[in-house]
């Protein structure tokens, strides 16, 4: 079965072709510049960008190919205005084409990125690690979900950016402050927020708040620039890896898989193979920021547990379910006392 994945819920337009859920025939990714001079994505502009190069990009991969049998788009989360653009375009390829079309969660397929290739053994804790979220998951298969800790302020990758911003670094921030931190020292003793009552929590902007006032009206040297670069992504990620650990302790999984952009950075990636005892699950090289391969491949999955979507599926900008079969509660209870019921995502 060959899906053509259709992602533009940010600011890259993303469009693959994939086999079976598994095998990418092709993948491309649009990457909007236009927003680098603002430091920030610029929903208008995105919007814009994706209206011209969506187009194009889909003749592209249909040229490669001699049928398709399933249209997957991304519909939620995102910026509505862009994901109108990617939902509407997919209804009406669908309309032209009576090929069916599925709607995918985003967050979802950044996981899915990581299992794409490889199956991981399940249970798994899913960490979702991108530019609006920041979650802690048990997978207990592709498709059932549950929540056990998100960002209840900054996503980690929003911090990346903000922090950057602070510095002078260009948009996206978080390669720019990969980059930087490899020439520093980590010496000021930033710190992650914690959450009294959920330990699985994360919080980030009093992080970034902290490298603020330890800036501010100051003229920095490009040492001290890379100095709080590294003390700033030491801090997130040591936050990261202590929880990370800690929930592999106390939930029975097997397996840890990343999703999402801040995945990319290699720092990151050595150190959680340092410090977790479970088999790591990465995405491989090009699907850990956004990509329309991670949409098809998810939308096979999709499509064989509930069928096609309907005209009536909606773009929605904050998602409060991954699938719609999720959120039971098969797996054992946590055993830590904490405020940790899982909650519908
Ligand atoms: O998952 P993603 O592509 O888009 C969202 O769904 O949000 O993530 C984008 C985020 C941005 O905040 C970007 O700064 C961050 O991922 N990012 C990184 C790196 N590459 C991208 N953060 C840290 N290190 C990187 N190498
Ligand atoms: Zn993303």
């Amino acid at each position: 079965m060959i899906v053509l994945g259709i992602e533009t819920t940010c600011d890259e337009t993303g469009v693959a072709l994939v086999k079976d859920g598994k095998e990418i025939l092709f993948n491309t990714v649009a990457t909007q510049e236009v927003h680098e001079i603002y430091g920030g994505v610029v929903p208008e502009l995105a919007c814009r960008r994706h209206i011209d190069v969506l187009l194009p990009l889909v003749q592209k991969a249909l040229g490669c190919i001699s049928h398709i049998d399933l249209i997957a788009v991304a519909h939620t989360p995102g910026l509505i205005g862009a994901l109108l653009i990617g939902v509407n375009f997919a209804k009406a390829l669908s309309l032209a084409t009576k090929i069916p079309f599925i709607g995918v969660n985003h967050i979802e397929a950044h996981l899915y990125a990581a299992m794409m290739q490889q199956t991981p053994p399940f249970p798994a804790l899913g960490v979702v690690l991108s530019g609006g979220h920041t979650e802690l998951l048990c997978i207990e298969k592709i498709g059932k979900y549950h929540l056990i800790g998100k960002t209840c302020d900054d996503a980690i990758g929003e911090a990346f950016d903000k922090t950057a911003k602070l510095l002078g670094l260009a948009y996206p921030g978080g390669p720019e402050i990969e980059r930087l931190a490899l020439e520093g020292t980590a010496r000021f003793p930033f710190k992650s927020g914690q959450v009294k009552s959920n330990p699985f929590a994360f919080s980030f902007s009093g992080l970034k708040t902290a490298v603020f006032y330890a800036i501010r009206e100051r003229t920095l040297t490009l040492q001290e620039k890379a100095d709080v670069a590294a003390s700033f992504q030491k801090a997130a990620f040591s936050d990261v890896v202590k929880k990370v650990n800690l929930a592999s302790q106390q939930f029975p999984v097997r397996s840890i898989v990343m999703g999402g952009g801040v995945t990319n950075n290699q720092t990151l990636r050595a150190l959680m193979k340092e410090s977790c005892r479970l088999p790591l699950f990465f995405p491989p090289p090009g699907l850990s920021l956004d990509n329309g391969a991670m949409i098809a491949g998810l939308g096979y999955h999709r499509f064989k547990e509930k069928g096609q979507d309907t005209w009536d599926l909606e773009p929605l900008p904050r998602s409060l379910y991954y699938s719609s079969f999720v959120c039971e509660l098969p797996i054992e209870a946590p055993r830590v006392e904490a405020d940790v019921a899982p909650q519908p995502l």
